[in-house]
């Protein structure tokens, strides 16, 4: 019977799924780097979310790996080079928290177009600023994605009924896509100087690190608000603060760190910035989909071969 390791809190359902199909299943979320690569060796399969990291030597310890499922969409703490070398698949669920995400990114637009989380602060502690608080409404203002993929996709389906305009800019969106999704696909340079709200729904990788750079920032419309619920690294935060020190950006919410857990960042405390704790995919509907999505995808690999997501 293969042997499956959850190391990281999953939704229960993952683990029954494992039983139910079975597959021998583990579940130890919490564990050190050294723990880890102490009992690796005893598994065949490993399904985690994103506190643990599939290191080199992670994987050097683990000599009867087969898969790495990771419940969720970032394969980024996972050595995808040295998994790839060990003949261990990695696979993950690009489709289970997509929604979620995407809610998440127009809750932050709302946030940032009406200064929510100031204004709550400041009701609450009995100050009632009705004048302070002057927002901006969404209807008819150009929402720019940079990213059309699974979640940019379904930001924009919410974004047109909200009566935004959207643009983006996404190399692999094709011209028939972005007509089926009603919105118009442009250059990077283009989306910079015409939204007035933009959001991030790219992986980070070494195009689209620091895409939004010092120099694409000082590109935006003045005034423009973003949000990033993709990947720290997509925005030069150092920038982003100059920026919104001076006004040119009025407003950014930000889910993701270049450091994370960001415990502490020159941004936190700065006027018009709003933070989360990269809670993007985190509702009970996304953690049950991509749960069962990694179990099931798990055990079809070890009692079948058959590979989905990787
Ligand atoms: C993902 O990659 O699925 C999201 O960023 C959520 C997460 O990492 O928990």
């Amino acid at each position: 019977m293969p042997k499956v390791l959850i190391s990281d809190k999953m939704d229960p359902k993952a683990a029954a799924i494992f039983r139910e199909r079975g597959v021998e299943v583990d579940e130890k979320p919490g564990l050190t780097k050294e723990e880890l690569i102490a009992i690796i060796g005893d598994y065949d399969g490993l399904a985690i979310r994103s506190a643990t990291k599939v290191t080199k030597e992670v994987l050097a310890a683990a000599t009867n790996l087969k898969v790495v499922g990771r419940a969720g969409i970032g394969v980024d703490n996972i050595d995808i080079p040295a998994a790839s070398a060990k003949g261990v698949v990695v696979m993950n669920t690009p489709f289970g928290n997509s929604i979620t995400t995407a809610e998440h990114a127009i809750a932050l637009i709302f946030a940032l177009a009406r200064q929510l989380p100031e204004a709550d602060a400041s009701t609450q502690a009995g100050k009632w600023e009705k004048n302070r608080f002057m927002g901006v409404e969404v209807t008819n203002k150009v929402l720019g994605l940079i990213g059309a993929g699974n979640i940019g996709s379904i930001v924009a389906d919410r974004a047109l009924g909200l009566k935004m305009k959207v643009v983006a800019y996404d190399p692999f969106l094709s011209a028939e896509r972005a007509v089926e999704l009603g919105i118009e696909k442009v250059t990077l340079d283009e989306l910079l100087a015409r939204a007035d709200f933009i959001t991030l729904h790219t992986p980070l990788t070494d195009q689209t690190r620091n895409i939004l750079s010092a120099e694409n920032i000082a590109r935006t419309k003045p005034g423009v608000r973003i949000v990033n619920c993709a990947r720290g690294g997509l925005i030069d935060e150092a920038a982003l603060k100059a920026a919104l020190d001076s006004g040119h950006v009025a407003g950014a919410a930000l889910d993701v760190f270049v450091e994370e857990p960001a415990k502490a960042s020159p941004l936190f405390g700065t006027a018009n910035f709003i933070s989360t704790p990269h809670l993007g995919a985190s509702t009970d509907e996304a953690q049950v989909n991509v749960a069962i999505q990694v179990a099931e995808q798990i055990s079809d690999y070890l009692l079948s071969g058959g590979i989905t997501n990787a």
